[in-house]
């Protein structure tokens, strides 16, 4: 939330509450909330050589791993991750048992400057046609360096299939950020909807921006790695920054955190809808401007009757 006031904080929540209760109205079992409670700002971002940003050991190893759900229904992923020494392949060796990885599926690689920091090479595969329900082993890059995580695809769509999400946002690399995503981490939820402002990399300037998204990528990957993170961009994605002659808006993420739009015909990946377990899920950001006041971002999910159950908002 960019330059959030104390009262736009409590409209919020006070809106999220009356949204909570419309739904308790509505006899339908949102689960217990987690008396977890950030602390204050000012919050101070975590140092570089913090042990949560380390670079995995060996040439070329993969990094920064993220997923988000590949498909409508959720039985694909997109795997994403970073590369530094060398391109690589945009390989993923998957399968059902550990260490068992009977399926190879191939992507594609990208990479962007910013400013004068040049990316690495970012890695996104598309893993499709998976078993509903499923727990699925996969590899990454090559030889000694190669690295394994695991991820569970959802149950099939339906109503009342049972799945727990959570809800984060503004999510930076402070010391708080890394207690709320050990916090997170505890719930068991299976799935984040990611309501914008990632890492926080534009409080920083030049090469900086850059280096603050790789850290990001880090830091976050002990969850994102394993569970598929579903993204809307927010006003610290923007990145409008002609002082160092950056203005292409939502550079950064549009090449680090891809989504899966055209599944849901959309023309934008700012703009897209999935379908999981029971839920379905609105992503929209509404305005493409570089003016924060006028940029909202909202996502919507509802039950199988299409209700609308709650509305998370943000400006
Ligand atoms: C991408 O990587 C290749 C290989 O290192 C390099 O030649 C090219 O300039 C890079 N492109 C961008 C846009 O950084």
């Amino acid at each position: 939330m960019a330059r959030v006031t104390k009262m736009q904080c409590l409209l919020f929540q006070l809106i999220l509450s009356s949204f909570v209760f419309w739904d308790s109205v509505n006899k339908v079992n949102a689960g217990v909330t987690s008396s977890y409670v950030r602390k204050e700002f000012p919050a101070v971002d975590m140092p570089l050589d913090h042990e949560v940003f380390a670079v995995p050991k060996g040439y070329n190893a993969p990094q920064q791993v993220h997923i988000t759900q590949g498909n409508y229904d959720g039985n694909a992923v997109i795997i994403s991750w970073v590369t530094f020494d060398e391109p690589g392949l945009s390989k993923v060796q998957y399968g059902t048992s550990v260490k068992n990885y009977g399926f190879t599926a191939q992507g594609t690689m990208t990479n962007y400057t910013f400013y004068e920091y040049s990316s690495g090479f970012i890695h996104h595969v598309l893993v499709d046609g998976l078993k509903f329900d499923t727990k699925y082993y996969y590899k990454i890059g090559d030889g000694e360096s190669a690295r394994e995580f695991w991820f569970r695809t959802p149950p099939m769509i339906g109503p009342d299939v049972p799945y727990k999400f959570g809800v984060i946002g503004d999510l930076g690399q402070t010391y708080n950020s890394l207690s709320t995503l050990e916090h997170y981490m505890e719930t068991g939820a299976q799935s984040v909807l990611f309501l914008g402002d990632i890492s926080y990399a534009d409080r920083y300037k030049y090469n900086d921006v850059g280096l603050r998204w790789d850290t990001w990528g880090r830091f976050a990957e002990r969850s994102t790695a394993y569970q598929p993170w579903i993204w809307i961009a927010g006003n610290h994605e923007i990145e409008y920054m002609p002082y160092m002659n950056e203005v292409t808006m939502f550079k950064t993420y549009l090449h680090r955190y891809p989504t899966p739009y055209v599944a849901s015909q959309s023309s934008s990946p700012m703009f897209y809808s999935v379908r999981r377990a029971s839920a379905h899920i609105i992503a929209l950001r509404s305005v493409f401007s570089s003016h924060p006041l006028l940029l909202i971002r909202y996502l919507c999910y509802s039950d199988s009757s299409f209700l609308l159950k709650y509305l998370v908002f943000n400006i």
